[in-house]
Parts: structure tokens; C-alpha cells; sequence
């Protein structure tokens, strides 16, 4: 690693006291931010929740995140040699870490329920049993 960078990301999950952690990755100019977290997430911990499609081809729109306290997209927004701090969407429901629920109202009710089982919080949030209490269930008849 010759050049190096810090970037501070938010992570937790809803209902969680959010933690502000920083790492260091390795820089080099014009890298993205979605460059430096998907870093993370291949080199130091695959835990990293942060949503993206297209990288780079400001198509998908899914990586919005606030970079530095602004709303940008993570894949083309330029990680400095200084470092940024990353969070998510302050004006949208968190789901974990980077990722908010985003998805437009009228579309919700299919997609909603999905994004909070991938977050592991379908059990609280909506109240749906849990594994084991459907295993019984079943075996009950
Ligand atoms: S990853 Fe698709 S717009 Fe950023």
C-alpha cells in the first residue's frame, strides 16, 4: 500500500446507537468512494452494508449515501487524499450501515418487506415469527 486515505463510515443497524468507525484504504486519484468502501468490504470486513449496481455508470441511482454531510453517489463521488466521512441518507428510514430505504412510496409494499428481512430485522419490524416458531408450526400440522 503506498498511498494511503481515512475514511470515516456510520454503521448500525435501526434502532441501533450509530458508531462512526474510520479505516484506512489504499488511494489513488480519481478513486470513488464506492471504490474505497467496496475496498473494505472485500479486504476488511464483509459486515460493510452499502447498496450499488452499476458502479461508476451514475445509472442505478442506488448508491446514494451523504458524503461529507451532502447527498451524492458513492461511485462518483471522489475519495480525496484527506479522507471523507460517509453516512447514510439522513431523510430516509436506515436500514444498516449505508443503506436507506429509498424505495419510492407507491412501490413499497412488495420490496419493503424484502429489504428488512435482508437486514435481519423482518422479525422486529414486522412482526413475523421467527424460523423456529414456523419449523414447529409446521411439524404440529
Ligand atoms: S452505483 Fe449506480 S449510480 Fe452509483
Amino acid at each position: 500500500m503506498s498511498e494511503t486515505a481515512p475514511i470515516s463510515i456510520r454503521r448500525g443497524a435501526d434502532g441501533e446507537a450509530p458508531r462512526t468507525v474510520t479505516y484506512t484504504v489504499p488511494w489513488r486519484k480519481g478513486m470513488s468512494v464506492l471504490d474505497a468502501v467496496l475496498w473494505l468490504r472485500t479486504h476488511v470486513d464483509a459486515s460493510l452494508a452499502v447498496r450499488y449496481s452499476c458502479t461508476n455508470a451514475n445509472a442505478c441511482k442506488e448508491c446514494v449515501v451523504s458524503v461529507d454531510g451532502k447527498t451524492a453517489y458513492a461511485c462518483t463521488a471522489r475519495l480525496p487524499r484527506t479522507g471523507v466521512t460517509v453516512a447514510p441518507l439522513a431523510n430516509k428510514p436506515l436500514l444498516r450501515d449505508l443503506v436507506t430505504d429509498i424505495v419510492p412510496p407507491k412501490e413499497r409494499p412488495a420490496t419493503h418487506a424484502i429489504l428488512r428481512a435482508a437486514a435481519g430485522m423482518c422479525k422486529d419490524r414486522l412482526d413475523l415469527p421467527d424460523f423456529e416458531t414456523l419449523r414447529k408450526k409446521r411439524e404440529r400440522g
